[in-house]
Order: structure tokens, then sequence, then C-alpha cells
């Protein structure tokens, strides 16, 4: 889980990249460092330190070093202890070529071996070494900066990316990028590159994300990128939606509260950053055109959240694009028989990237040589590197434990994942494809505005009266189900209130005999005619037994509206998009039921933002 920052331009570097190096440092490291180049006679310069940024820059004290041209790393060691010989930046043998690197070098011991042989003299223990060892002798050779990283890169093996500086380029920045994101943020007069554009969110909105199996040659004022093969490549620049102010509540009391906010901007950058991806979707997601034509099945995998965000997809993925889905618990998974199938992708989702049941789960599928697919929020992520693609939300940074934006952007990405692969297909037309990407927008603005039409009375009434119940059953059916399981996760993990969630056609199956006038009853509500008037039977019978009715219900649904005790009424929608429609309001009222509660809420007892053990 390393991160690697770097700067090139009309300022000192050494700031930036330690406070962007910090703004990823939640995922977790072992030791850190920095090289730059001194600025006026381009002597390399390093400093390193085991453990914690602190103790890195502890020492610039005594060892002042900066430049305009620098980079930086935090490493969580594979090969080798974490010591400070064994953090980057690595070097070759005259200390003139400087490396940071993310990912892992397969191939290494055999290249090391070569090396070694051909006189090198290596100092850690580490896979990056062999980088610039290679570098150099490749530049020996060649005396050409592309020839030498074509070169390079034929010979590695492995998912990573690097940056490297050099004192015979001082003027350039190399960054490579094979199956481990990277990605330049333009400024003026000034470049900012990093495995997540978090890192320079606040420095710059302009992104551009090197595309896989690609390297860029990165100046102060301009980049030219290759493909593998030295094939020049276009510059796509994307415009991050909004930055990331980590650590900052933004005046809201909580960051759960200010994370539902974000939803409608959220969602927004993410259906606009899919689109900008039109023509060049498959390349950037590393998938081969193939895969997507011949698909003929989909598995989607995941926990908590995530696991629910799949649950609604395969409502998106069966009726948009008529493709079977099947969907794993990926702590389940491993443990089942596996059936391997062909003309199938089986897609990840993770809002961290790093939750360790879908990653060993991803790692079982890739085993069989199937393709697969990470959809997760943080561009850094170990399964963004490990699976043969990757889309990201746009969702931002998620502080609160409890997933609010990262599920509504998951929803947002699959359903436009859905169309996406049904126009591939010929199933839909681009207006098709136009009028999807417009209903998100809408959907996002629906999730908003309901918000802030209930937010008065559940602030004064609601919550404090629901706030008084120990227990409550979330009923709801067809595409409303898996909704149901995220609403009864959500209010379990804020709240503490026990809550328990069917499937509404199980009720008479056992737990209606749960019902009575102490145990409120969550519906929630589809538009489909049929559906809907089981719905209303299921909430005639939990009334009938004293049930108290809170319905999630669309306008003009008159019969549940009248059952209900508090009826929450949504304007009408794509029926694939309510979930997506009643997530703001459905998590705001969680919200504040905790809030009255006095609870932890961002950091709920006995639970973690990233489950990275089984
Ligand atoms: C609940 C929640 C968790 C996560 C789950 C998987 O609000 O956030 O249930 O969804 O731990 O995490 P990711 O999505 O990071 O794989």
């Amino acid at each position: 889980m390393c991160s690697v920052v770097g700067y090139i331009g009309k300022d000192y570097g050494r700031n930036f990249i330690i406070e962007g190096l910090s703004r990823l440092e939640y995922r977790g490291y072992d030791s850190a460092g920095f090289a730059c180049l001194h600025p006026e006679n381009n002597r390399l310069l390093y400093c390193k330190a085991e453990g914690r940024l602190q103790n890195l820059a502890a020492k610039f004290v005594t060892n002042p070093i900066d430049g305009h041209i620098g980079i930086g790393h935090t490493r969580w060691s594979t090969h080798g202890k974490p010591t400070e010989t064994n953090a980057h930046p690595q070097f070759d043998c005259q200390q003139i070529i400087s490396v940071v690197h993310n990912g892992i070098i397969e191939n290494h011991h055999q290249l090391r071996v070569q090396l070694l042989e051909d006189g090198h003299v290596f100092h850690s223990d580490t896979d990056t070494e062999i980088i610039a060892h290679l570098i150099e002798s490749l530049l020996k050779k060649h005396n050409d900066l592309n020839r030498a990283i074509v070169q390079l890169v034929a010979m590695l093996e492995g998912a990573f990316s690097f940056i490297c500086i050099m004192e015979a380029y001082p003027d350039q920045m190399i960054l490579v990028r094979k199956r481990s994101p990277l990605c330049i943020g333009m400024g003026d007069d000034e470049m900012f590159v990093a495995s997540d554009a978090l890192a320079f969110a606040e420095k710059t909105q302009k992104v551009l994300f090197l595309q896989d199996e690609s390297f860029a040659i990165v100046r102060r004022n301009g980049v030219e990128i290759y493909d593998f093969k030295e094939k020049p490549l276009p510059i796509m620049i994307h415009e991050l939606a909004f930055d990331w102010k980590a650590g900052d509540k933004r005046g809201h009391k909580h960051f759960m509260l200010k994370e539902i906010y974000e939803q409608k901007r959220a969602i927004h950058a993410t259906v606009e950053f899919l689109a900008s991806l039109q023509d060049d979707l498959w390349g950037h997601i590393g998938l081969s055109e193939e895969v997507i034509y011949n698909l003929e099945r989909l598995s989607l995998i995941g926990c908590g959240t995530s696991w629910h965000a799949a649950r609604i997809a395969q409502f998106f993925f069966e009726n948009i694009c008529n493709i079977p889905t099947r969907i794993y618990l990926a702590s389940e998974m491993r443990y089942m028989p596996f059936f391997r199938e062909s003309q199938s992708l089986y897609i990840a989702i993770s809002q961290s990237g790093e939750t360790a049941d879908t990653l060993e789960a991803l790692r079982m599928v890739s085993s069989f040589n199937l393709p697969t697919l990470a959809l997760t929020n943080v561009a850094s992520s170990t399964m963004v590197r490990e699976a043969d693609g990757f889309l990201l939300t746009q969702a931002g940074h998620e502080i609160a434990v409890a997933s609010t934006k990262a599920f509504s952007t998951q929803l947002a990405a699959l359903y436009w994942l859905a169309h996406r692969i049904a126009y591939e297909k010929k199933l839909i037309d681009g207006q098709a494809m136009e009028l999807a990407e417009d209903d998100l927008l809408i959907a996002a603005e629906v999730l908003e505005n309901s918000i802030e039409n209930y937010k008065f009375i559940i602030q004064q009434k609601l919550a404090p009266f629901y706030a008084q119940f120990k227990q409550s059953i979330f009923l709801g059916r067809h595409i409303s189900y898996p909704f149901a399981l995220e609403a009864a996760l959500k209010l379990k993990e804020v709240s503490y209130i026990f809550a328990q969630c069917y499937p509404a056609g199980e009720l008479k199956h056992g737990p209606l005999a749960l019902i009575d006038e102490h145990i409120p009853v969550f519906i929630f509500s589809c538009q489909d005619q049929v559906i809907y008037r089981k719905l209303v039977a299921n909430a005639q019978e939990a009334k009938a037994r004293g049930g108290h009715i809170v319905a999630f219900c669309f306008e003009g649904q008159q019969e549940l509206i009248d059952l209900a005790d508090v009826p929450f009424i949504f304007p009408r929608c794509r029926a694939l998009l309510e979930p997506l429609v009643m997530s703001g309001l459905m998590q705001y009222f969680v919200y504040e039921i905790a809030n009255v509660l006095g609870c932890e809420i961002d950091k709920p007892r006995n639970l973690a933002k990233s489950v990275t053990v089984e």
C-alpha cells in the first residue's frame, strides 16, 4: 500500500511532496523517503526514515534538502524489511538516478542476478532498486531516454508504476505505469504527480490519468505521453469536480453528514468522469474490447455496503444489458466451489480497494485466468493494481466509517457501466446512453432535494422519536430489498439500534411474529405496479399487528402513503434508480437518529474504515 508523489516546477517541491504523502497516509506505510535535484548544481540529494512521515520531516531540520524537481514515497514493505536502506527512493550504482515505485516487479530475482553478473552493486533488498540499475545500463547502451524506457518496460514483469528523476535530465521527470495508477496534476509552470489525485487536489483541478501501459516525460511546462512501443498518445485532461479537503468537516458536525451532502457533486463528478472516457474507455480501464464484446456472464463481488451495491447492480446488468449476473459475498465466495465460466467478467466492488476478503476473492478469480475489473474509489489501492482493469468512482476521500457517497457513486458507476456495455453490444444507441447519464444527474438532484424537504421534520420530530426504539424491521422487494439491507446496515452501524431486514414476501413466513407497537417497520417501495401492490399488502399485514410504519414511497402511491405513520414521498424516477434517489434521505435519517443518541458517528465502536484483515 505504497504511495508516490512528485513535483517539477517553479517552486521548491519538498513541502508539497510531504503534504501530498500525508494526505495518502491513511492507507498505512512503514517508511518514507524523499529525493530532489540540487537547485544549482543538479546533484541528487535524498533523505529517508523508518516509520512515520514525521520521522522524515524531523530529519529535514539537519538536512534541509529541497529542489525544483523532487519525488517522495511512503513504503509498505513487500521485498525486504522496513528499514531506511530499503525505503525509497532507490538508486543506481553512481547514485545519479533515483526511483520511487509502487507495485511489484515479479521477475526481480532473475534481473538482479543478471545485473550482479554485469557488475552492478546493490544496497537494498528491494525489487525497486532493479529499475534504477536497469535504467543506468540501458542509458549507457542507447544514450536515448525514450528507447531506454521502452526496453526497460519490456524487461519488467508485474504490476507497477514508478517515477524517476536523474542528474543527466534535470528538467524532466519520467513516469511509467503498468496496472498501477499514476496521474499528473497540471499546474501553471509546474506539474504535480501522484499515485492518487487526492495528493494534489488542492493545487489543481486539471488531471491527466496516465493510461495503462504508458509512460510520460514530464517537464514543468508540458507533458509527452507514449505507449510501451513509443507511439505518442494524446493528452487527455480531466477536470476534478471538487477539491478534497481531508480533515475538514466544512462546518458539519460529522464527516458522515458532510459526505451525505457531497453526494450530488460526487455523482456528477463520477458521471462526468466516466462520460469523458467514452472513446478510450476499455483502454483506460485496462480491459480488451474483446472481453466486453464476448461477454455472456458477469459476477460482482463485494463486502458490506459494496456487496449491497453489487446486489442492486444485478438489476442493472440483467435488465439493461441482458447479462445473467451472479453476486458473490467475498467472505463466502472463497470457501464455496468455484465454477470457471468463460466469457465472463468478474467485478470486485470496494470503496477502499483494500478489503481483505474482496482482495482474496479477486486473487482467486485471477488465479483461474479470468478477466477482472476493480470498481473502487481509491486510485492507488491494491485492487486497482491487481485487477486486469479498473474503474474509479469520483467520490473523493470518504472519512466516516459508514459508507455514504462511496455507495451512491458505486451505484452511479455501475448503472453507467451497464449502459455502456449495452451500447457496446448494440442493445442501445448513443442517445439512450446520453439519456442514462442525464437520468443519473437528475437522480443526484432528487437525492439532495429530498434531504432538504424532510430535514426539518427529521431533526425536530422524527429522529428523537425513532431514537427511542431498541429494534426495527426493514422490508423491501425486488430492487428495494438490497437497498433495505443497506438501510438496515447503516442504522445498525451508526446508532447501534438492532435492525433486521427481510424481503417483504418473507414476512408471513416467520418475521410477522415479531411485529407489535414496539417495533418500527421501514418499508422501501418500488414504482412497478405489481411489486407495489405486494408491498401494500405487506404493509397492511404489519399495520394490522400494530406495527409502526415508515414508508419510503413515490408520488401517487396513495394507499401506502395512507397506511404509513411516516411517509417519505419521492418524485417518480427511472425504476432502476429508485435506490439511488432514496439513498440520501435514508442515510440522513439514520444519521440524525444516531446524532440524537450521541453516538460516535464517524468512528462507530468496533469498526474500521478499511478492513484489511479477514
Ligand atoms: C458500511 C461499510 C462497510 C464496507 C465494507 C467493504 O457502511 O462501509 O460495510 O462497505 O467493509 O468495504 P470496501 O467497500 O472498502 O471494500
